[in-house]
Formats: structure tokens, C-alpha cells, sequence
């Protein structure tokens, strides 16, 4: 076995997973806020779209993906963030972000050479550190906390790569951003973008950001940036040094399809595509034209933000009505909340022996201890049951840390 998969092998809550499985046993049903996977149906036109496309004679996609798709990916990002960008140099289609974020470092890593380690905030999505790992190069985890929050930790769950020390930045390869943040939901403005990217290109560091929750955000919010905005003049922007990974999984509700694309550096993308065929991870056709269609049109994604904003008024009321925590929570469908007495594993455990599941924030790195995260995915009817059956919970004296 590979000793990286050894080592990376084990869910680190083995336990919480036994009782998760055993209480879903007796086939009652869980609020089940663990998974990042929402149940909103995809939208008709969707799935229409695929079912359309699906041909006689299915024949091998090509790494470089549909001109069309690549289209519609640089007419949304012109449409929602005012960058023009080039569809066949700066843009590359993916089976979803998760395998371009691990694929990545396969293409622009050199793992016998001095700069081959992975930046990247930690709570936060394990796969920066994965991809990396097994592409032979190591991990340097930044411990992020809340603001003015942990001695030690990056306040306001911000990576800052200013404020690391130069010997770390000179073995860096690649510093992964993620705003809006999972697990905190956490946000960014322009000017921290710049900010990050101006170190990253004096270090010769690439610069990438993972922005598969860009659509998700509250409606009447501000819409938040991309790293694409930080990059110069937005009609011919400077796109050397960086890469975004954008996802239709969560916008559109396509978890399934597995779709998404990298934006960036043409030379980056140029490897990227050289590297891809020997993987083969090319989106079958059918699936590239149901993400064309997606791409395409914002009034779905527009209607999503609705949804889950509705679930968010009842679950963050609870949150604060019960002097709860709540840190970060600002897009996303992620709300990120203390535990009262600071142990999020024992929270979760007793919120599960109510049938709820939250996240213990451990499992997105050691800094998340402390914290847990709700992913908004039950519906609305089952977010007003479940802060109910939440509150008898805390009224019998079940739950610690509540007076
Ligand atoms: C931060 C982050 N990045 C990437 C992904 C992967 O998304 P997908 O591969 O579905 O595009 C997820 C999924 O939950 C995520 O939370």
C-alpha cells in the first residue's frame, strides 16, 4: 500500500461515524446537516439538456472540453465577476473541482525540486493537502481562527501568507485560497485577494483558489469576489501566476454530474491540458452539454440562493436565539458555530443522540476543534423540526454546556 494512503487513509471520526450509522439503523429519520450534498432537485432544463445530448455513439471526450462549454464559462465569469477571460487559453473544463484541486500538483510539481509543499488554511478542505501529498510533495497547514480568536492562529479564518516566515514561503509551490470558506463560510474582499497575490507572485508561488461556492451567498448580500478581480485590468486581466477552480456542484445543483473548470494562467492551463489525457478525467460530452446549459443562466442559481437562505433565517435565529457562537457564516450554505463548552465532538454527540448530525470542526483540521459546521442541506420543514427536537434537547439538559 501506498504509505501516503496509509497514512491519509482513516475517516479521523471513526466513532462519530459508528453512531451516526447505528442510530440510522432503525430507519427514523436524521437531520442530517453533515454533508455538503444539498437535495434541491437540478433544475429541468438541466437535465434536459443532458438527455438531449446523449448520443448513438458515444465516442472519448477531449481534455480541452467542448469550445461551447469553455464559452459559457468565460460568459459567466464576465457576467458575474466583469473579467474578460479567453476561452481556450484560460479556460479548462473539469469533472467537478475536487479532481482538479487533486490533480493539480501532478502537473505543476516537481517532486524532487525545493519548492514542493502546499499552503493552505486549516479548518479547510483536506484535498489541497491530499492532492499534494500523493503527488509527492508535503503539507504546511495554517491554523486559521476566528477573529481577534486563537493565540497562534490567522484571525478572522484568513490565510494570510504575508505574515508566514520567508523560509516557508520560499519551499511553497502552491498556496490554495477558499473564499467563501469551508467549513467557516467566510468571506473575503478584493483588496485581501490582491493582497495574497501580490506575495504569492514575489515568491513565485501559484496562486489558487478554490471558488466552487462563488453563486452561494445571502441574496440581498454582496456578491463575493473572485481572485480573478485581483488580476489587473479586468477587460485584459494578468492572469500569470494564478488558477480558480469553479464548480457547478453546489450553483446548479449538479454534485452528481461532476463538472466544473479551472480559470487562469494560460501557461498553467496549457499544462494542465497536457497532463490531463494521461489521467483521463475529461467529462463525458453529454455531461459538458448539460454544464454549457448551466453555465448559461443565472436565474436558477439566483432561485438557490432563495432556498438557502430561507433555511439559514431559521437555523442562525436558533443559533443566536440560544446564545450561541456563530463565527464566519457569511456565504456559503455552511453555518459555523462555537461549542458552548468548547469540546465539538461531545457536542455532536449529544446532538446526534437527538438525531441531529452536525459536523465536529476537528474533522476539518486541528484548529476546528471547538467548533462545529451545519451544511444546510435538510429542507426548510426539516430545518423548523429540527431546531425544535434541538431545543428539547437543550430544555431536558441534554446538551453541554447550556444553562
Ligand atoms: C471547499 C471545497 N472545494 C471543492 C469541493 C469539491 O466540489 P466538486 O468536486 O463537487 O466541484 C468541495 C465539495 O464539497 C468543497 O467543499
Amino acid at each position: 500500500m501506498n504509505p501516503v494512503l496509509r497514512e491519509l487513509g482513516g475517516y479521523p471520526l471513526a466513532s462519530f461515524q459508528d453512531l451516526k450509522a447505528e442510530l440510522a439503523a432503525d430507519g427514523q429519520p436524521l437531520f442530517d446537516f453533515s454533508i455538503g450534498d444539498p437535495i434541491e432537485p437540478t433544475p429541468t432544463f438541466i437535465r434536459d439538456a443532458l438527455v438531449a445530448a446523449v448520443p448513438e455513439v458515444s465516442q472519448y471526450p477531449t481534455a480541452s472540453g467542448l469550445r461551447s462549454l469553455r464559452e459559457a464559462v468565460a460568459g459567466w465569469v464576465g457576467r458575474r465577476f466583469g473579467v474578460t477571460v479567453d476561452p481556450d487559453r484560460h479556460v479548462l473544463p473539469t469533472a467537478g473541482s475536487k479532481e482538479a484541486i487533486f490533480h493539480l500538483p501532478l502537473g505543476i510539481v516537481d517532486p524532487r525540486g525545493s519548492r514542493r509543499t502546499v499552503v493552505w488554511g486549516e479548518p479547510g478542505y483536506l484535498v489541497y493537502e491530499r492532492g499534494m501529498r500523493f503527488a509527492g510533495g508535503g503539507s504546511d497547514p495554517v491554523p486559521l481562527g476566528a477573529p481577534g480568536g486563537a493565540p497562534g492562529a490567522q484571525s478572522g479564518w484568513r490565510l494570510d501568507l504575508a505574515a508566514l516566515p520567508p523560509e516557508r514561503r520560499q519551499a511553497t509551490a502552491i498556496a490554495w485560497l477558499n473564499y467563501p470558506h469551508n467549513p467557516t463560510g467566510a468571506t473575503v474582499d478584493v483588496g485581501y485577494l490582491r493582497s495574497q497575490l501580490e506575495v504569492a507572485r514575489a515568491e513565485g508561488i501559484v496562486l489558487a483558489s478554490d471558488e466552487c461556492y462563488a453563486d452561494i451567498y445571502p441574496p440581498h448580500g454582496t456578491p463575493p469576489p473572485s481572485l480573478l478581480q485581483a488580476a489587473g485590468t479586468p477587460g485584459d486581466p494578468d492572469l500569470s501566476g494564478l488558477l480558480v477552480a469553479f464548480s457547478l456542484s453546489k450553483r446548479s445543483g449538479m454534485t452528481g454530474y461532476r463538472s466544473g473548470a479551472l480559470v487562469g494562467d494560460p501557461e498553467l492551463i496549457a499544462i494542465q491540458r497536457t497532463l490531463r489525457p494521461n489521467i483521463g478525467t475529461a467529462s463525458p460530452e453529454f455531461v459538458q452539454h448539460a454544464a454549457t446549459a448551466a453555465w448559461a443562466d443565472d436565474a436558477h442559481a439566483a432561485e438557490r440562493r432563495e432556498v438557502f437562505a430561507a433555511k439559514r433565517a431559521v437555523v442562525l435565529e436558533f443559533l443566536r436565539a440560544q446564545g450561541l457562537e456563530v463565527s464566519g457564516s457569511e456565504a456559503t450554505f455552511y453555518l459555523w458555530f462555537a461549542a458552548p463548552e468548547g469540546d465539538d465532538t461531545a457536542y455532536a454527540e449529544a446532538l446526534l443522540r437527538h438525531r441531529i448530525v452536525a459536523s465536529p470542526g476537528r474533522a476539518f483540521g486541528p484548529s476546528g476543534a471547538g467548533w462545529l459546521r451545519l451544511a444546510l442541506v435538510p429542507d426548510v420543514a426539516g430545518c423548523h423540526a429540527a431546531v425544535e427536537r434541538w431545543q428539547q434537547a437543550i430544555a431536558a439538559g441534554d446538551l453541554p454546556g447550556h444553562r
